[in-house]
């Protein structure tokens, strides 16, 4: 396994749509490795493939706390097919935008259909920071950040903040 680079913004490729895996095969399954190894150093509960530049519909999650031990998900093409009534509100943040944290509402549970590691389609109800966390992470997979959430003013600062510390880099 090896450690990839986490894009952050202003990097455009962010805003990409993530088109579909066709199919789960070693080098896709090598990603996930990969990318759970980027996740748990950040170290993060989430990570879309288009984070680390691969505009894939791809992503790895886990929301386990250090007593459960690790709880990975790897999913290919996740769509949410059920959202449910009650919401959550969770201060987000992302590795692609570090330092930002943003108070996000959204549906409190969900049911999600992917491919996972072996290629088996899987159905998962999800709830808590689970449920959250796939939604953030399925919104990458559209191009949409958690800065999206803010205001414009708010958001515009945040941009100019990276965009000036891309410039020092
Ligand atoms: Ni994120």
């Amino acid at each position: 396994m090896s450690k990839l680079d986490i894009i952050t913004i202003p990097d455009p490729i962010l805003r990409e749509i993530s088109t579909p895996i066709e199919r789960v095969d070693d080098d896709v399954r090598q990603l996930m490795d990969d990318m759970l190894e980027t996740m748990y150093d950040a170290p993060g509960v989430g990570l879309a493939a288009i984070q680390v530049g691969v505009p894939k519909r791809l992503l790895v999650l886990d929301v386990a706390d250090e007593e459960e031990g690790p709880k990975p998900f790897f999913m290919a093409n996740p769509e949410i097919v059920r959202l449910g009534d009650t919401t959550r509100v969770h201060e987000e943040g992302c590795l692609s935008i570090p330092g930002i944290h943003v108070e996000i509402e959204r549906p409190g549970d969900v049911v999600v259909r992917y491919v996972d590691r072996r290629g088996e389609p899987q159905e998962l109800a999800a709830n808590g920071l689970l449920a959250t966390a796939i939604q953030h992470e399925l919104d990458h997979l559209d191009g949409r950040l958690i800065i999206d959430f803010m205001s414009r003013l708010k958001r515009d600062m945040v941009i100019r903040k990276f965009k000036k510390q891309a410039r020092v880099d």
